[in-house]
């Protein structure tokens, strides 16, 4: 019997469809003379984004990084929210790669104070870093998925203009904050001059992300991806699952977000565990675990003996992540887990 995993939306697996249009995708090398796959992928979520241009790059990791570097100086300060993945889980990558040093701000609910950024911006002064970029983003993982304000970006934005500092956001997964929010993708990206967002997370391709930004960024992003080793030969192959994933797996995100209330609703009534459904806005949902409840570790334990498959998020709280990959039948069995685990 198959697991039912909770653990990430990474772990789909590409539908029959996907796989036909990744078979049959017309490929070329794109570091030659162009994929024409890859340049559709490109196209289609440059428009998506409301942006000029936009590039076809392995992973989240890698769209940032390519981010980061076509912003950035070696020595640079790169200002962004305590939680954000950008300097929290890439290794390291913006000081090992490009010489960043990180100025972290807490944030709410993923939402960054701007007077706080504006008070972080250094001056033109020879003694201090440079400012070379503040990122943002959305939907803000560590924060359970939640969807940070349109308003609360702009204001942030707003700073970053005035100070002649650019803003990316890193928006992996930007398709959730659009179907939670109806805010288009596009009017989320214009609070920022570059933006990134992954094919290999709720919209269910195996791999594949995209940089995007204006014309002059793009030209900088494309030596960045060169030098990381991130140009790609016949990639049409899984350009096509990405363009697919953009057509077909946009508008089904509602239900998993759906799903990720009703995990919340379902375990709030058990003793011991808490998550209030309204502080769910995609899909994450962060389960608090308190006595008489094992902790969170042994409760991953427990569940996963039962084919439950769930990550602790801290010592005292489980990560439910819903995706294309689970349904309702997954939740009844997580349920009836509990119910064995726990009683009641
Ligand atoms: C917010 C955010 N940004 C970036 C990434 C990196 O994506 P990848 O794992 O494709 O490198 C992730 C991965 O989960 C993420 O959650």
């Amino acid at each position: 019997m198959r697991a039912s995993d909770f653990r990430s939306d990474t772990v789909t697996l590409p539908s029959e469809e996907m796989r036909q249009a990744m078979a049959s995708a017309e490929v070329g090398d794109d570091v030659l003379d162009g994929d024409p796959t890859v340049g559709r992928l490109e196209a289609a979520t440059a428009e998506w984004l409301g942006k000029d241009e936009a590039l076809f790059v392995p992973s989240g990791t890698m769209a940032n990084q390519v981010a980061l570097g076509s912003w950035t100086s070696p020595g640079d300060e790169l200002i962004c929210e305590r939680g954000a993945h950008i300097v929290n889980f890439e290794a390291g990558a913006a000081g090992f790669l490009h010489g960043l040093q990180s100025v972290t701000l807490a944030g709410e609910r993923g939402a960054l104070d701007p007077e706080e950024v504006r008070g972080s911006l250094r001056p033109d002064y020879i003694h201090c870093p440079r400012t070379g970029v503040v990122c943002m983003e959305q939907t803000h993982t560590e924060s359970g998925g939640s969807v940070v304000s349109l308003e609360a970006m702009e204001a942030v934005h707003a700073v970053g203009q005035e100070a002649g500092v650019p803003v990316h956001l890193d928006g992996a997964r930007l398709a959730n904050a659009e179907a939670a929010s109806g805010v288009s993708a596009a009017q989320w990206a214009s609070t920022a001059e570059s933006v990134s967002v992954c094919f290999s997370k709720g919209l269910g391709a195996p791999v594949g992300s995209v940089v995007a930004g204006d014309a002059a960024f793009v030209e900088r992003a494309r030596v960045v991806r060169k030098r990381l080793g991130g140009w790609m030969r016949q990639s049409g192959i899984l350009a096509a699952a990405g363009l697919y994933a953009l057509e077909n797996n946009r508008d089904r995100l509602t239900d998993d977000h759906a799903l990720a209330k009703d995990i919340a609703a379902r375990l709030d009534s058990f003793d011991g565990l808490s998550c209030d459904p309204e502080t769910v806005d995609t899909n994450l949902a962060v389960v608090r675990v308190a006595g008489p409840a094992p902790g969170a570790h042994a409760l991953v334990e427990a569940l996963g003996e039962r084919g439950v498959l769930v990550f602790a998020f801290t010592a005292d709280s489980l990560r439910f992540v819903t995706h294309l990959g689970v349904g309702v039948e997954d939740v009844e069995r997580l349920e009836a887990a509990l119910q064995e685990i726990l009683g009641g």
